[in-house]
């Protein structure tokens, strides 16, 4: 048995969103999002399910601090409902802030740490209506979500997120449309989308700064590993270097170097907004430290039919896989690694890392063995970069409970604690005695 110690101090957390876990979100003067309205329209969640009740956090977060507190959680990241906050531009809804401000009373009398995201993959149906994140007034609106959360949640809240996955949103808001607004290759309104998250992290970032808050802020970043198909093959080699500067230069370039990937920007440039060059100087701050969300890895092969970039996914047969993604906890070292060899050694977080188990009818499935496998693998990766002298500071598993897991629905379960969907029971499965002696011993054994 091998066994993987972190350093003093490492911060153990898990790691929610607030449309998956809250439910409720009409309640006390709430507007609806684009979730909740897309969630409605037939067709668009794989199993029918939506969020009107998910983990019903809204009403029993107390229940589910004290589970992190039995957990031993060092911290908890969650997100904020915009519609909560905001109903309408200008306005703030006293009664959505006041629910933030109970729970964040109630992680910090449990010793946990709340880390607040405050834009996840959620916005507002008002916002959409004026054009979402494709025009660049989505902008303005989002940093003042933040400055009202700096102002009444920053006397307790020390650690923020910005922005959660910003390529992410765009590309399955805009190319795959499995999220809202639901459009499909809709090239130019997807960079649009990005571009204009990334730069509202940079005035985040500034704003928060200028109020000279203690503590810190960053991005999340879905980090997945691109990877060529048939590695001999110098166009499926390329094809997986224009995804990766796509998935991760694109959103990582901007942050830390001020500049877009060449070879991304060779192909899509003319799809960017004609801002770019104007913003980029704007957008060159990273924050305080760099999240990284990672799940897994993607194969890519050379591909006449796809214009543009010449490349299509490809799932190899004798790849292990979730039920999700493949499996492959070396693209979570690699990531690392490279953080720290080509982009300064920032500290960074894992923010999300978690593994996907589909419940089929029939028993309550507790014992999620595959889980812990997936989680050791990808916590051993996480010491090894840091032995290698990459800055990682903690780890939030994703996520806490069972939860609705967007277009997959409610079927499709993360969690550490089984979430009963009828009586809302709460069930810890086998994963979950398994991070707590994690935590505990501040190592994993493989
Ligand atoms: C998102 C989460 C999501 C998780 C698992 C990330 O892309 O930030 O909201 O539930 O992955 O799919």
């Amino acid at each position: 048995m091998a066994r993987t110690v972190f350093p003093a101090g490492f911060t153990w957390g898990t790691a929610a969103a607030a449309y998956q876990v809250e439910g409720s979100p009409l309640a006390d003067g709430a507007v609806a999002s684009t979730w909740h309205e897309f969630t409605h329209r037939r067709g668009t969640v794989r199993d029918g399910t939506n969020g009107d009740v998910a983990c019903d956090h809204y009403h029993r977060f107390s229940e589910d601090v004290a589970q992190m507190r039995r957990m031993g959680l060092a911290a908890y990241r969650f997100s904020v409902a915009w519609g909560r906050i905001v109903p309408s531009p200008g306005a703030v809804n006293e009664k959505g802030i006041s629910f933030y401000q109970r729970m964040v009373d109630s992680l910090l009398e449990a010793g946990v740490e709340p880390w607040v995201t405050i834009f996840h993959l959620e916005e507002p149906v008002w916002l959409a209506r004026q054009g979402g994140f494709e025009k660049r007034s989505s902008v303005d609106h989002l940093v003042s979500l933040g400055e009202i959360l700096f102002a009444r949640l920053g006397d307790r809240v020390h650690h923020w997120i910005t922005v959660n996955e910003p390529s992410v949103y765009a590309y399955q808001g805009y190319m795959t449309g499995e999220f809202p607004p639901g459009r499909k290759f809709a090239v130019r309104p997807l960079f649009a989308c990005q571009h204009h998250l990334l730069l509202a992290h940079a005035r985040l970032c500034a704003a928060w700064e200028a109020r000279g808050m203690d503590g810190m802020i960053g991005l999340a970043h879905h980090a997945l590993w691109a990877a060529p198909a048939r590695p001999q093959d110098p166009r499926d080699c390329e094809a997986a270097m224009v995804m990766d500067e796509l998935s991760n230069g694109s959103v990582l370039d901007p942050l830390v170097r001020g500049s877009y990937p060449q070879r991304a920007l060779r192909r899509v440039g003319r799809f960017l907004p004609r801002t770019l060059d104007h913003d980029l100087p704007e957008m060159r701050r990273m924050g305080t430290y760099i999240g990284v969300n990672y799940y897994a890895r993607y194969a890519y092969r050379w591909s006449r039919f796809m214009p543009i970039l010449h490349s299509t996914e490809y799932h190899a047969p004798d790849a292990p896989r979730s039920a999700m993604w493949e499996i492959y906890p070396d693209g979570l070292y690699r990531i690392l690694d490279r953080l720290r060899t080509d982009y300064g050694n920032p500290p960074c977080f894992i923010t999300e890392n978690g593994f996907p188990l589909a419940e089929k009818g029939g028993a309550p499935a507790l014992d999620d063995t595959p889980r812990i496998a997936y989680l050791a693998d990808h916590l051993a990766a996480v010491g090894r970069a840091i032995a290698g002298g990459a800055d990682c500071r903690g780890y939030f598993l994703w996520s806490l409970l069972d939860n609705f897991e967007w277009n997959y629905g409610l079927s499709m379960r993360f969690g550490l604690i089984r979430t009963d969907f009828v009586t809302q029971e709460r069930t810890w499965k086998k994963s979950a005695g398994w991070y707590t002696d994690v935590i505990r011993a501040n190592a994993v054994d493989q």
